[in-house]
């Protein structure tokens, strides 16, 4: 079993992607996987999640802080850095069960060595411990300290900056242009520095061939100030690292997985776990931004990735995770219910790119044109309403999986209930049948289009799940009308559903008469690489080519509901038609295909899912804006395929059922996951067999 991620050999065209790859974070703080010589122009980042700041009329985003591992060596005066000659040797290391990255890079006069973390045992805390040793006699200075140009995407952020330092500790206090107060502490254990510039520091010293020179920095970040640095990381650099990396592996262990007989996939999965783990934050509910910790793409935000491709991981591996994730949803109602009301509806409508308060964060303008810069309007905050149905559905699974439905009293109830008044007011009766007008289901590329099946098919699920919820609840909602629940009933019974021809469901209404042109022909269309497909003028818009999964995600969650001839033909169908130009795609198509025994295309598209971030395959472009980072849900996809897909999970009340479609390569199988408060081992065997053990502990 391979626990590492390795990269050998040094790629500056790599430089982004790396700093996906090697990414350290705990759901709270998020560190790129970049090296100490790099500044802000290699997107250094040391992400605050869910703490958000507006500057000037820009989008608002999360927040970035000042960069505590930044070193430069230079030997006669000269710098050395995989910036400025290509090293001997490189090799980049991220131990993907206890969460630490190593470095190693060989110039021709010294060899620098690094080990760093961020923290799973104490979230505010970073540290990193760095080594150089001399091949030859060397008069080396290193330069270190606290980087405070950031790197941002629409910042800055800190109108005031606040940088106070007292010997070998640096105190940054920064005000956000909100006036949020945030510090972070810095502390190095170099003997015998200068102070150089505001916060930086020099070293200069002789080292004779073979002699190492290493120090260790640790760095505290708080939203309020209370703890003296020197006394946290009193016990050192080793200890802390060993409470990290076992609380870390303690982690990975309620989730482990092991392929055997194929270790690509075997890696990638293991690496999805990883950043899954990274990005989960047990201690606050602040909820899981599209691109986890890895910085401000996005705005930082949580969409509806967070309840189709994490909460139901979360539920399944470390159900705290997933109990924050969804009290986050209900301490945000407020800015939900806000949201609706402002377009003129009642309830609940969720926030398509959501931040700290539950109000909208996407813009109308959320792509431009890459030639031209001008901003494009797209719809996605007004009318990708599905968010208020996925939203039901994550609460619903949580509940199955976990059997917590305390979460339902604690506010959940509120919140689903509130999101299906909001569907009653958004949807209209015409003849005796409810339609869902004038939405975008998860094919961003047509907007505004008419009874979309993914969506009608959710909203009915969430609608029906509340009334299930509401009649089985002796706390019912205080908002609750004696006649709402009819009415409900009757927008359940009457919604008008899915519109089928020769076994394939039309994606929404007037799909089938759009232009049928082949992938390869549409992209022949394409004048700039970045252009946005979608819109009312992009490429796609007039044509059946979708960007990612919608049918077929529709058959992938419902899989139970819809017979093989069904799930066959719309397989056939809309799979050569998908772009996949969202990570989300992959992750259904392949849980799709699995069930179906297309076990070839249901092996490639999990294992495009789960090494997305290992290779970098992903566009980093929306028209001209920048949407790189890990991608996390597409981790998230590669697990649920794994699971539901390729090894067929189901469950009925406490019961729980395997259906495995293996690939040929896959020897064996083991998960390790926790169901309804209990923990079990489940194997299955290449020739289908399989066991399904209750875990005492580990
Ligand atoms: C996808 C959305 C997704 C968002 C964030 C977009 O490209 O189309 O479905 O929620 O990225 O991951």
């Amino acid at each position: 079993m391979q626990k590492h991620l390795v990269k050998k050999g040094y790629i500056k065209e790599n430089i982004i992607n790396d700093g996906n790859s090697f990414l350290l974070a705990n759901g709270h703080l998020g560190y790129r996987g970049t090296l100490e010589e790099y500044d802000k122009a290699q997107l250094v980042s040391l992400n605050l999640v869910g703490v958000y700041d507006q500057y000037q009329d820009k989008w608002r985003e999360s927040i970035n802080l000042p960069n505590p591992f930044f070193i430069k060596c230079f030997v006669d005066g000269k710098e050395i850095s995989v910036l400025k000659e290509k090293p001997l040797s490189h090799f980049l290391s991220l131990d993907l069960t206890k969460g630490y990255l190593s470095r190693h890079t060989e110039f021709s006069q010294i060899i620098i060595n690094s080990k760093r973390f961020v923290s799973h045992k104490n979230d505010s805390l970073l540290s990193e411990k760095y080594d150089v040793t001399a091949k030859e006699d060397v008069q080396l200075s290193i330069i270190f300290g606290l980087d405070t140009d950031i790197y941002e995407i629409n910042g800055p952020h800190f109108q005031k900056e606040n940088i106070k330092r007292n010997k070998n500790v640096i105190l940054f206090n920064g005000m956000t242009n909100e006036g949020k107060d945030l510090y972070l502490s810095y502390f190095h254990n170099v003997k015998g520095y200068e102070e150089y510039q505001k916060s930086l520091y020099k070293k200069d010293i002789h080292l004779n061939k073979g002699e190492k020179f290493s120090f260790v920095i640790f760095a505290i970040v708080e939203e309020e100030r209370k703890d003296d640095i020197r006394k946290i990381t009193a016990s050192g650099f080793n200890h802390l690292l060993k409470e990290h990396c076992d609380a870390f592996f303690e982690k990975y262990s309620q989730a482990h997985i092991e392929i055997k007989g194929d270790k690509k996939a075997d890696l990638a999965m293991r690496f999805s776990l990883y950043q899954l783990l990274s990005a989960g934050d047990a201690n606050r509910c602040r909820g899981i931004p599209a691109r986890g910790c890895s910085g401000q793409t996005y705005k930082g935000a949580i969409f509806w990735d967070s309840e189709m491709f994490l909460i139901p991981f979360y539920a399944l591996t470390n159900p705290i995770v997933a109990r924050n994730s969804l009290i986050y949803r209900i301490n945000t109602l407020s800015g939900a219910m806000a949201k609706a009301k402002e377009f003129g509806y009642q309830g609940a409508f969720y926030a398509w790119e959501s931040q700290d308060s539950g109000l909208e964060a996407c813009s109308k303008y959320n792509v431009t044109d890459p030639k031209t810069g001008a901003p494009i309007r797209t719809y996605f905050n007004e009318k990708q309403i599905h968010i208020s149905a996925d939203i039901v559905y994550a609460f619903d699974k949580y509940i199955e999986v976990t059997g917590d439905s305390e979460i339902l009293n604690e506010g959940g109830l509120e919140v689903i209930y509130q999101c299906a008044l909001f569907f009653l007011s958004y949807a209209k009766k015409v003849d005796g049948k409810w339609h869902i007008y004038d939405v975008i289901g998860p094919d961003e590329y047509h907007e505004r289009i008419n009874d979309n099946a993914f969506t009608n098919y959710l909203t009915k699920y969430a609608v029906q799940t509340v009334i299930k919820y509401l009649k089985d609840k002796k706390v019912n909602p205080q908002s609750l009308h004696v006649d709402d629940i009819n009415k409900l009933e009757d927008f359940a019974n009457n919604l008008c559903l899915l519109n089928i021809k020769d076994s394939v469901i039309e994606q929404f209404d007037g799909y089938f008469a759009l232009e049928d042109v082949s992938l390869s022909d549409l992209r022949k269309r394409i004048k700039d690489p970045k252009e946005y497909w979608g819109g009312e003028y992009g490429v796609a818009s007039h044509t059946k080519i979708i960007k990612q999964a919608d049918v077929c995600a529709l058959i992938a969650l419902f899989d139970k509901e819809f017979n093989s001839d069904i799930k066959e033909a719309n397989f056939a169908y809309y799979y050569p038609k998908t772009e996949h130009g969202s990570s989300l795609s992959s992750g259904m198509y392949s849980r799709l295909a699995f069930r179906l025994s297309h076990v070839k295309e249901g092996y490639e598209m999990f294992k495009k899912s789960a090494e997305i971030d290992i290779v970098g395959s992903q566009k980093i472009y929306a028209g001209g804006i920048y949407i790189g980072g890990t991608h996390i849900a597409s981790s998230g996809g590669a697990y649920l395929s794994l699971l539901y897909g390729c090894l067929g999970f189901s469950y009925n009340g406490e019961q729980i059922y395997l259906d495995p479609h293996l690939p040929k390569t896959f020897k064996e199988i083991t998960m390790n996951i926790k169901f309804r408060k209990k923990k079990y081992v489940i194997t299955v065997h290449k020739n289908g067999s399989y066991t399904i053990k209750e875990r005492q502990d580990d």
